[in-house]
């Protein structure tokens, strides 16, 4: 079977980032997969700061923190070299670090032993891009950022039905995506044209290790809330849809609340796993 297209650029900064020496030099080369981060000076520590301040605050925003989060086992659905994975390995008693990418998987194991807990800590590669290899109602929350939104509209969907899958009822999925937005016009068609050449021999690979290319490479679905409901709704109870207050997130089509640090563009799936059985509040 050919090689899907979107996965390209993400194994092609995974063996990358298994050929240096060093952590900073992985986050100085492919960071900008995950952050946009750029230039020299930039270290794997500052990389996992960023991590360390939004993993606290969007647990706490999506009151995700109790007595017992010390005790749970949390899914990472795309944690590439493990900046967020960090700050859930101080949180969770098990974090269950999954992506696309063996390599970025070790890069996420060095990662947290210089910054994390590693004795919390396991990975799991997503080898299909859209199957999670766990038990069903094996963790107590599954979380996903700027993951989905990379993924075909069917792996995104078919993800966020594994997230629920793996879930314990009573557990919870945040999950993040990203809706349409006003530049898509020409996003959309640029990164299907480059996903396309990236089959090609000689420019493919040459083009899978551009920063600009890659860009667009990864604009591989915009999903809203509506689709992702349909898919997921009837097993979730308790759902919030988080968005920026100027964001669209439109076909909300569920509860909807607002904080000013989502990036406008994306929006949140909040939710708790059904209870069979327990009637509706
Ligand atoms: C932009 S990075 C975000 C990483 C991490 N969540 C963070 O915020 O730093 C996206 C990650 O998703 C992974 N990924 C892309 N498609 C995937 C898929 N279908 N299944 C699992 N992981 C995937 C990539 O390999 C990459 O590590």
């Amino acid at each position: 079977m050919a090689r899907r297209a979107q996965l390209i650029p993400w194994k092609s900064a995974g063996r990358r980032s298994e050929q240096y020496a060093s952590g900073d030099d992985v986050v100085r080369t492919t960071g900008w997969v995950f952050n946009n981060a750029t230039g020299r000076d930039v270290t794997l520590e500052e990389f996992v700061e960023t991590g360390d301040q939004e993993v606290p605050a969007y647990l706490d925003l999506f009151g995700l923190r109790g007595p017992h989060t010390g005790d749970q086992t949390m899914v990472e659905i795309g944690s590439g070299i493990g900046r967020m994975t960090c700050a859930f390995t101080r949180e969770y008693g098990t974090v269950i670090a999954s992506d696309l990418d063996a390599g970025f998987l070790e890069r996420c194991r060095e990662t947290v032993a210089r910054f994390g807990k590693a004795d919390q800590l396991r990975t799991l590669e997503v080898a299909d891009g859209r199957t999670l290899d766990l038990p069903d109602d094996s963790v107590d929350l599954a979380f996903s950022y700027i993951t989905l939104q990379h993924c075909d509209p069917d792996d995104a969907l078919e993800l966020a039905t594994e997230a629920v899958r793996v879930t314990r009822p009573g557990g919870s999925i945040a999950l993040n995506f990203r809706g349409r937005s006003g530049d898509d016009w020409i996003v959309l068609p640029v990164g299907s044209m480059v996903r396309a050449m990236l089959h090609l021999p000689g420019l493919g690979p040459w083009l899978a290790r551009r920063r600009w290319a890659t860009r667009f490479a990864w604009q591989a679905n915009r999903l809203r809330p509506d689709e992702v409901l349909a898919q997921v709704g009837p097993d979730l109870t308790d759902v919030v849809v988080w968005r920026h207050p100027k964001g669209r997130a439109e076909g909300v089509g569920a509860t909807t609340r607002t904080f000013d640090g989502i990036n406008p563009a994306h929006w949140w799936l909040v939710a708790k796993v059904t209870v069979p059985g327990a009637t509706a509040a």
